[in-house]
């Protein structure tokens, strides 16, 4: 629990979509669940919004509600209660603020989308937002690609234009998927229509805002930030976390003679090293075991793996994976329960059975 001071505002998370760029991964289970350096990514939000003070969050769920559910609880171990909010299909973000409106009631609100990481705090921009009262704080990031993004356009410094995934963007500052409201925004969701992709937009409500003269302020991110919809995206959040994290060995975790641990390395409660090198920054999790082995820099392992006779680097290992005799693996994200084994039956060749929508490099 922690000790910041409640502040008269709710959240609204969204952890519903269908994860449609992950897939297999999110055909099975939810992306805002994938670990980053052994957490969800979802965790990195939530707890952060507890820091904040915020200590009423509804929770947007799809598809994976039950998931979701199992691993958020009621909100205590975040300091939070939590109240879930199903929508039915996956409708857009200014629709999922729609259906949140009796939970809202009058109270203002920050909305945080449940694929989005970013270095730094939220309680500044949930202080000045309290402070200074405008009807929408909006936070922007300059990227290099803001066709993939909602987009901002400012001038004289004011917010005069928001265009969702424009084709040619007349700016480089991307939406953060960090925004805050007042109730008005329920009155600009009740104006708006379906985009071309069929869903309700909340660029386009917070542009009815402008239009309609309300006040809508922006703010630049002040670390880095991603999105965390994509497997490369997903690998650069895992860089970037990895680089912010102490390292700690679990007391019941068991290192032998024969291994090297070297740089910052975690190491789970029942993680057993045999035989291995682990170059950190490197995370490995609750009870695997890494034996005959290398585990690279910016590797996580999630807990109940197994890694024999093989090598791995800045790759996301998900839980019960088993990877023996491979040499090796780099970039990669590999599935909970996957196995990946060499295998001497003949005739040679490759025996695969693999998800849908599944990636698989061989050199
Ligand atoms: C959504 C928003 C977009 C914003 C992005 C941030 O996009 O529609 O404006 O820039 O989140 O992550 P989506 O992830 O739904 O494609």
């Amino acid at each position: 629990m922690n000790k910041t001071q409640r502040v008269p505002m709710k959240a609204l998370v969204l952890s519903g979509g269908k994860g449609s760029r992950l897939r297999p991964i999110t055909h099975t289970s939810a992306k805002q669940l994938i670990p980053i350096a052994n957490k969800p990514i979802l965790f990195y939000g939530l707890e952060a919004i507890a820091r904040a003070g915020i200590r009423e969050v509804g929770i947007i769920v799809g598809d994976t509600a039950a998931e979701i559910r199992a691993a958020v609880g009621d909100g205590s171990a975040f300091g939070f209660k939590a109240t879930y909010i199903p929508q039915e299909a996956p409708l857009g973000l200014a629709h999922a603020v729609k259906i949140s409106k009796e939970f809202m009631g009058e109270s203002p609100f920050l909305m945080f989308l449940g694929d989005n990481l970013l270095k730094g705090e939220l309680s500044p921009l949930v202080e000045d937002f309290l402070q200074t009262k405008p009807n929408s704080q909006i936070l922007v990031a300059q990227v290099p690609n803001p066709s993939s993004f909602g987009v901002v356009e400012l001038k004289d410094g004011k917010v005069s234009r928001l265009v969702e995934k424009p084709k040619e963007p007349k700016s480089d500052l991307a939406l953060v998927g960090v925004y805050l409201f007042d109730k008005n925004i329920f009155t600009a969701i009740d104006h708006i229509q379906p985009s071309a992709r069929g869903e309700l937009e909340i660029t386009d409500a917070i542009q009815w805002l402008v239009d309609q003269k309300f006040t809508v302020v922006c703010k630049r991110t002040q670390g880095w930030w991603k999105d965390t919809g994509k497997l490369a995206d997903l690998l650069e959040a895992n860089r970037l976390i990895h680089e912010t994290l102490e390292p700690s060995i679990h007391k019941d975790a068991h290192v032998d003679a024969g291994s090297r641990l070297e740089g910052r390395v975690t190491l789970e409660a029942g993680a057993i090293i045999e035989s291995s090198i682990i170059r950190g920054p490197a995370v490995i999790g609750a009870r695997s075991r890494i034996i005959h082995s290398y585990v690279g820099p910016y590797s996580s392992i999630y807990y109940d793996t197994l890694i024999e006779n093989s090598e791995i680097e800045h790759s996301i290992v998900l839980e019960h994976a088993k990877i023996r005799d491979i040499k090796r693996i780099q970039d990669s994200l590999i599935g909970q329960r996957v196995e990946l084994l060499r295998s001497g039956a003949k005739p040679q060749a490759y025996r695969i059975m693999v998800g849908d929508s599944s990636r698989i490099e061989i050199p």
